[in-house]
């Protein structure tokens, strides 16, 4: 039975004994969400999402949030777009497709505290599978990601949060052959975003046409990753 653990921002996270390690960083779970995964991928392609002025360039941000766990890849996205425009105001529609592989953790999410303003929706998709309302859409894909990755259209997401365990616990997520079916998911001028810094995991997403650079470094000395497909 996992018990919820509280990380160094007051955020809570739990730890997978299949995988003998947590699904989030202990030095925070919410702060890794939106400091390594969701700023630096919109701030890459802002201005193709036609955030950073009136004229909408995508009235669409499509997102695929790859092993969704409690969803806080996602809350912190949608977070971070309140913030930035208010969510009565949003005329731009969200679409995300959550891919995870495990029941028990998306029924976690159902008693979980968590502090993301927009956990409200991540909830109520945990208890319908789906979310559709206003200008948010969200379902979850179930099963193996390397398998519902093909359930999602070719060209389709303008933003991938890439948050498997890690490459030495979880090496199945992390192959040139999952980050090419991910990469022809992707849109032009689309983002990437992931904690590894691994040379291995770099040399795969190069292999398959993703530019590579360092992400920030949050809660420790190395980067994250973002990877950028033009
Ligand atoms: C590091 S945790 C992700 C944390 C998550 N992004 C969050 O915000 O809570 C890794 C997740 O990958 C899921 N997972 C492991 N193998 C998978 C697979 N083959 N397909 C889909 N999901 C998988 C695990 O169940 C777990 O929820």
């Amino acid at each position: 039975m996992m018990k919820p653990i509280k990380t160094d921002d007051g955020s809570y996270t739990f730890f997978s004994e299949q995988y003998g390690e947590h699904y989030h960083s202990i030095t925070g779970a919410d702060e890794e969400s939106m400091k390594k995964f969701v700023e630096p991928a919109v701030k890459i392609i802002e201005s193709r999402l036609g955030l950073t002025n009136s004229s909408l360039t995508s009235p669409t941000i499509y997102i695929i949030d790859v092993c969704f766990g409690l969803g806080y890849n996602s809350a912190a996205f949608l977070d971070y777009l309140g913030n930035i425009i208010p969510t009565d105001e949003q005329k731009i529609q969200i679409h995300i497709a959550g891919l995870e592989n495990d029941q028990e953790i998306i029924d976690k999410i159902k008693a979980n505290d968590s502090s993301f303003k927009s956990y409200p929706i991540i909830k109520k998709l945990a208890s319908d599978g789906i979310y559709s309302k206003n200008n948010i859409k969200i379902e979850l894909h179930m099963g193996d990601a390397r398998i519902t990755v093909k359930d999602v259209p070719k060209n389709w997401a303008n933003l991938v949060f890439l948050d498997p365990f890690s490459p030495k616990k979880c090496p199945q997520l992390w192959t040139e052959e999952f980050f090419r079916n991910i990469y022809e998911r992707m849109s032009s001028n689309s983002c990437l975003t992931t904690y590894s810094c691994a040379r291995s995991v770099r040399d795969n997403l190069r292999a398959v046409g993703f530019e590579v650079v360092d992400g920030p470094r949050v809660g420790r000395r190395a980067p994250s990753t973002i990877a950028y497909k033009r």
